[in-house]
Parts: structure tokens; sequence; C-alpha cells
């Protein structure tokens, strides 16, 4: 449970035990984790307080209290109701640049959202649409038409549309299908193997005709990933010796890695590596909180020895193809040929705490929080 201290007006620094929010005078319970609003309008957001040079802590995240903002001329304004919580935004919260702009400080933390339109001044959407967006960590957000993707929540439950159908599951369709390129009997090993993007990457291994082996981080997610996800064998990191296991369940060796983790895991699995064999990288998210990069081999001569290819991969780069992809997950998901698992933890002030989980690898599922109520 967390509660916020006030800091000046309508500032909530985020800590760790009670369970009230003041600010502005006005008392905010957080009750079952739950923050229940005003009923005078406000907007709540959480914005990134510090820069953690390792792991993230709570307090390098704050509440700020803001109206609810008004949509202009063919704008629309959002009602938040799930936030996804995604690995990419410890990227987010370092100084250096990647493949996207840091957040700034006192900024809104970036994120993919699933809400209800409250109030519209576009033509294409009306009040009580489902949309899904990118408007950060808050509970209300402005958004351009160009920028919402329709919802429709009886094709497939709302949550999807931010998991399985949504970036996560396009990312594990393309990196798998385009860098990975399975083809029938061929071994394809997967890291993070039941999480939001590895649970369907081993699936639609296995709907290729494939052997899907797991990776993962406990024994119920292994017993998950055996049992639902129908993997033919899982190393549990955590207890196995991952290199015997490797040898062990991929006695013929990995044709297709899918790396979600990279580190040391990596490592160990280039050693298994066929003549010819893919290495998607996806992620690297054991190392997404060293304050320093670790000194590693280098991978080179394995590489040209077994003439195997590397390539990294990046979901943006298929937006074009988006539509291909929804539909083909859409149809197995509404056909039960793919199976997916979510985690919610319910209130916006638990999204810090949320994303320090994924990174310590303590959720199981899609991790999602849910922000406000649920209409659909
Ligand atoms: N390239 C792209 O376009 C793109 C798009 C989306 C995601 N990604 C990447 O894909 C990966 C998976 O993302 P996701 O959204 O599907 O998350 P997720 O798998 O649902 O959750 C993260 C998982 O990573 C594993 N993990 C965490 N810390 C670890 C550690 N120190 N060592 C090994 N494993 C650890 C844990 O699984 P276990 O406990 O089972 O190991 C954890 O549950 C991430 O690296 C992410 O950055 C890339």
């Amino acid at each position: 449970m967390f509660s916020a201290v006030l800091q000046g007006t309508n500032r909530l620094r985020l800590c760790a035990t009670s369970c009230w929010l003041l600010a502005d005078a006005r008392c905010y319970e957080v009750r079952f984790g739950m923050t229940t609003p005003s009923s005078t309008g406000t907007n709540l957001r959480v914005l990134l307080a510090n820069r953690p040079k390792a792991e993230p802590r709570v307090e390098d995240f704050e509440l700020l209290e803001a109206p609810i903002p008004d949509p202009r001329n063919n704008e629309v304004l959002v009602r938040t109701i799930y936030l996804s919580i995604d690995p990419y935004m410890r990227g987010r919260i370092r100084a250096t640049k990647s493949y996207a702009a840091p957040v700034a400080i006192g900024e809104v933390m970036v994120g993919g959202i699933v809400g209800e339109v409250v109030e519209s001044k576009s033509e294409r959407f009306k009040v009580g649409d489902i949309v899904e967006s990118r408007l950060g960590w808050q509970q209300y957000g402005i958004a351009q038409p160009d920028d919402l993707r329709m919802v429709y929540p009886e094709l497939a439950p709302i949550t999807t549309a931010l998991g399985i159908l949504g970036m996560p599951g396009q990312t594990a369709y393309f990196g798998l299908l385009d860098v990975g390129r399975p083809r029938p009997d061929e071994t394809v090993l997967v890291s993070a193997a039941s999480g939001a993007v590895g649970g369907v990457v081993g699936q639609i291994a296995r709907l290729k005709g494939c052997r899907a082996i797991g990776i993962v981080g406990s024994a119920a997610k292994r017993e998950y990933a055996l049992s639902e996800l129908g993997y033919e064998a899982v190393i549990d990191r955590t207890i196995d010796d991952v290199g015997a296991e490797l040898s062990a369940t991929c006695p013929d060796g990995v044709d297709v890695y899918f790396d979600n983790v990279g580190g040391h895991i990596l490592d160990l699995v280039l050693d298994h590596i066929n003549l010819h064999a893919r290495i998607a990288i996806c992620g690297m998210i054991s190392e997404y909180n060293l304050p320093t990069p670790e000194l590693a081999v280098r991978p080179t001569r394995t590489l040209l020895t077994r003439r195997a290819r590397m390539q990294g991969l990046l979901v943006s780069d298929y937006a074009d193809r988006a539509d291909e992809a929804l539909q083909q997950l859409g149809g197995w998901v509404r056909s039960g040929a793919l199976k997916y698992r979510e985690d919610v933890i319910e209130g916006l002030e638990h999204a810090p705490a949320a994303l320090i989980r994924v990174l310590r690898g303590e959720n199981f599922g899609k991790q999602l929080v849910k922000v406000g109520a649920d209409p659909t």
C-alpha cells in the first residue's frame, strides 16, 4: 500500500506505507489500492521525479493532481480504464536517448492505455467509445483522433488491446515470424517465456509446427507454460543449471532464440545455437537496471562459425502491418488457439510499484494497472 505526502500545492510524493492522499485541502482515500478522486473533476497523474541509477524506487515518481483538461476543436477527452506497464518504460526514465526520447523530470510518465471517450470534439469518435492510445500514467488525457485506435469490447476483453492484441502481441508475431523465421520441426527457444511477449511467441511457434522450449523465472510460471501455453519443455532459471538444462532439452541445438532477457542467459544460449540459427533480439530486461553495462564474451566467433544471424527488432517498425497481425492474432484468440494471462493491479498510484515488479520478474502475465471503472 502506498501513500502520498503533501509537497506544496497539489504535489504528492509517493512513499511506502499509509493510505491517505492529502492535497489542496482535499482528502483522497486509498482503499484496497484504489484512489477515489474528488467529485470536483480532478485528474490524478504520475510524473517522473528522479532518474534512478539502478532499480527504480516508488519515490522516483510523484503524484500530481491537475484539472481535467478541456478538449479543443477536433480533440477527444479520454478517461483511462487500464494502463499498460511495460519494460521499455525503464529505458524512458534514463537520460540517454535510445530509439525514443526520455521522459523529462516533471513530465507525465509515458504509457499505453485503454479508456473511454468522455467528451468528443471530433466527428470520428463519440462519447462511450472504447479506445487505445498512449496517454500515459494519468486518469484523463486529450488525444488527437489519429492517435486513437478503436477497441471493440464485443470482439475481445478490452484489456487485450494492451496485451495479446496490442503492442506485446504484435511484437511476438513480427519478431518470431519476420526475424526468427521458424520452420516446422525446428527448435524455438524463448526467454521470459510466460510473459506478455514470450507467452505469445511460444504458442505461435507451436502453431507453426516447431518444438517450443521456454525459460521462465519461477515454478508457477513453469507449470503454467507447460500446461497452458503448450511448451514442450520449460527451464526455471532460478533453480535449474540453465546450461545443463539447455543441453538436456535441446539435444539437437537451438534454431531460433527469441531473446527477451539478454545477460548471462543469452551467453549460455549462444553455446547451443545451430548452423544458420536466427536470434531475435527483442529485449534485454535483465540488464535494464544495471548502472553500467556488463562485460561479456563477444558473440562474433559463434555467429561466424555457425553462420548465424542475430537481429534486433522494434515493433514500431511494423506499424503499417499492424492490421495483418491483429487479424491473425484475433482469430487465434477467438478460436482458443492462443491463451493469455493478465496480472492486474488496482489504482493508478500503484503504477510505480507495478513497473518495479515487472523489472524484478514478479509479474505473472501481462502487467496492467486498473485506473478507473470498466463499463464493458
Ligand atoms: N523490441 C520491441 O519492440 C519490444 C516490444 C515489447 C517488449 N519488448 C521486450 O520484450 C521483453 C518482454 O517484455 P514483456 O512486456 O513481455 O514483459 P513480461 O515478459 O510480461 O515481463 C517481464 C519478464 O521478464 C523477466 N525478467 C525480469 N527480470 C529478469 C531478469 N533479471 N533476468 C531474466 N528475466 C527477467 C521475467 O520473466 P521470468 O520471471 O519468467 O523470467 C518478467 O516477468 C522485454 O525485454 C521488453 O523490453 C521489446
